[in-house]
C-alpha cells in the first residue's frame, strides 16, 4: 500500500472547504512538532511531499494526500502551539476538532504522542471528543530515538492503563520513530488493513 505514489490533492482553512470524501481516510493529530509531517514522510518513504519543521506550528491546514487510489492521508494542523496568536489557535483548534467529529470517511485518527512528554490536557480533550463521536483512534507513541528504551517501556505502559477503559481506541498501541525507522513497518500493516483492498 505504502509503495503507491503520495500525492497533495487538497487543503482546507475551513470545514466547507473539506474535499469530497472519495477514499477511507486515516489522519494524523497530535501537539505541535510530536512529528505528524515526518511521520507521513516515514511511512511513505516519499519524503518532501508534506512539509515539516523544527519549528512548531509548521502546518497551518488540513492537508490532504491520495495514496494511489487507497487510502487519504490527511495531516492535521497542531494543537497547544504556545506562539501563535490567540484566535489562530482557536481557528486550528476548532478546524480540527470538526474534522475528527464529522468527517464520514475518517476511518482512524493517529494521535501522535512525544514519548519524552507524554499526554498532555489538550490531548485528553481530543480523546474525549473522538469518544463521544466514536470516532476511532490509536495512539502513536513518537521520536522514540529520543529517549532511553526503559523510558519508552514505562511510557506505554502508563498510557495504556491510562486510556484502558475508552471504547473508541484500537490497539495497540504503536510505538515509532520516524528519525530511526523504528515501528514504522507495523504501523504501515495496521494502516494496509484499513485502505479500500
Ligand atoms: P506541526 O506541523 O507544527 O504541528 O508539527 P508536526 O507534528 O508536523 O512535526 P514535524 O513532523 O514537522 O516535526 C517536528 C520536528 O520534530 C522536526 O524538527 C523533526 O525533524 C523532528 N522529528 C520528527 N520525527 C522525529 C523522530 O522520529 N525523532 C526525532 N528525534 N525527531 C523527530
Ligand atoms: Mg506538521
Amino acid at each position: 500500500l505504502f509503495r503507491n505514489r503520495l500525492e497533495f490533492y487538497a487543503a482546507a482553512k475551513v470545514a466547507s472547504s473539506f474535499p469530497v470524501p472519495d477514499l477511507p481516510e486515516v489522519a494524523f493529530a497530535g501537539r505541535s512538532n510530536v512529528g505528524k509531517s515526518s511521520l507521513l514522510n516515514a511511512l511513505t518513504r516519499q519524503w518532501g511531499v508534506v512539509r515539516t519543521s523544527d519549528k512548531p506550528g509548521h502546518t497551518r491546514t488540513i492537508n490532504f494526500f491520495k495514496l494511489g487510489t487507497k487510502l487519504n492521508l490527511v495531516d492535521l494542523p497542531g494543537y497547544g502551539f504556545a506562539y501563535a496568536k490567540e484566535e489562530v489557535k482557536d481557528a486550528w483548534e476548532e478546524l480540527v476538532k470538526e474534522y475528527v467529529t464529522t468527517r464520514s470517511a475518517l476511518q482512524r485518527v493517529c494521535l501522535l504522542v512525544d514519548t519524552k512528554w507524554g499526554m498532555k490536557p489538550r490531548d485528553h480533550e481530543l480523546i474525549g471528543l473522538m469518544e463521544k463521536s466514536q470516532t476511532k483512534y490509536q495512539i502513536v507513541l513518537t521520536k522514540t530515538d529520543a529517549v532511553p528504551p526503559m523510558d519508552v517501556a514505562r511510557r506505554a505502559m502508563q498510557i495504556e492503563e491510562n486510556l484502558k477503559a475508552n471504547r473508541s481506541i484500537v490497539q495497540p498501541l504503536m510505538i515509532v520513530s520516524s528519525r530511526s525507522g523504528a515501528g514504522i513497518r507495523c504501523l504501515r500493516t495496521a494502516l494496509a488493513k484499513i485502505s479500500r483492498f
